[in-house]
């Protein structure tokens, strides 16, 4: 038997749904059932100006296709206004992607506080107004299902992107975080890290790459999380994009201990250097260390010794 992940009934907010990633995703939940509002400002990947077209072109694209989708046209640093619209439209909200985003590149040197905060309202404020609105009605029904939008520059770091790559990490503990106030409620919360060919990328990679990198491919992973049928994966970073789909995670050495006190100092830390930087028998933390633990552990140790360090000219010296 052939069957598909359905959302009929449900109400689904997909913000900057005017093109890109946030379209893919508008159209897939409109032709599997849900009705959809497509929010988008419609101005450009700079954030500069607005328009209705953007959202109007795929609602009536998705009406077309027999589906059900109205259009909003609020920034997202208006989230209330976007969840008001789905309410009015369709009564409920259970299904929110928060994926709008521009970009502000420039180099560190040159950033203009309004470069950073532009970015800023756009990544963090309005992700957090969108779920802040929906909160209520998740838990009230509980149930929700929330994506948010990271990036491999907020990951790893990208040149050109301080502004971006902060804000964009941000929406990681953000997640985290949504995930484990919102479980005990069945609100189940992901965030991806996408790559796509979209008006965000065009201007950096060729055509041939662009081709294999259509939004579509990140569409199932998001159709997967955000569907009824998940129970549990959620608080999770995703990596996603032309048809590689991976989770990634936080990682923690092996790790040194040493007894707090006055033998603590800096040489001491160079003795056990190797050990904080020891990655061969990783840990893969959800939490803290355990300090209490640590420090207890700490305590039964001898003073600290000085480390060695080896200088430039190939003498050994110890540090304290
Ligand atoms: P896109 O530029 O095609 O789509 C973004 C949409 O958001 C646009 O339609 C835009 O009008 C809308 N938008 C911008 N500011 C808005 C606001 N204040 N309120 C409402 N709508 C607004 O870009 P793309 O590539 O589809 O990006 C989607 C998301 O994925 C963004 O959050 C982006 O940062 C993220 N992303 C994309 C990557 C890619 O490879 N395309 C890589 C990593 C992250």
């Amino acid at each position: 038997i052939m069957s598909e992940l359905r959302y009929d009934g449900q109400t689904v907010v997909v913000t900057g749904a005017g093109g890109g990633l946030g379209k893919a995703y508008a159209t897939f939940y409109g032709s599997r059932g849900a009705n959809v509002v497509v929010n988008d400002l419609g101005g450009s990947f700079k954030g500069e100006g607005k328009s209705t077209k953007a959202a109007d072109v795929v609602v009536e694209e998705i009406k077309a296709a027999g589906g059900k989708a109205v259009a909003n046209y609020d920034s997202v640093e208006d989230g209330e206004k976007i969840i008001e619209t789905a309410i009015k439209a369709f009564g409920r909200i259970d299904i929110l992607i928060n994926n709008a985003g521009i970009l502000r590149d420039i180099s560190f040197k040159n950033m203009t506080d309004a470069d950073w905060d532009l970015i800023y309202k756009v990544h963090v404020k309005g992700p957090y107004k969108c779920a802040r609105a929906a909160w209520p009605y998740f838990r009230k029904q509980k149930y929700g299902r929330v994506i948010n939008t990271a990036s491999a520059a907020g990951l790893f770091g990208s040149f050109g992107q301080t502004n971006y790559s902060a804000a964009k990490l941000s929406q990681v503990g953000f997640t985290e975080t949504l995930a484990k106030e919102g479980f005990k409620y069945n609100i189940l919360c992901n965030v991806i890290a996408p790559i796509a060919a979209s008006r965000m990328t065009e201007t950096v990679m060729p055509p041939e790459v662009l081709e294999l990198l259509k939004p579509d491919f990140v569409v199932p992973l998001v159709g997967v999380l955000t569907h009824s049928s998940n129970k549990h994966e959620t608080g999770s970073i995703f990596e996603v994009g032309g048809g590689h789909i991976a989770k990634i995670r936080w990682q923690r050495a092996k790790g040194g201990l040493l007894k707090t006190g006055p033998s603590m100092t800096p040489g001491a830390v160079l003795k056990i250097w190797d050990n904080v930087k020891d990655y061969s028998k990783p840990s893969y933390p959800e939490g803290p260390a355990d300090f209490m633990g640590l420090l207890e552990e700490a305590q039964k140790l001898p003073d600290n010794q000085p480390g060695e360090k080896v200088d430039f000219t190939g003498k050994v010296a110890l540090i304290t």
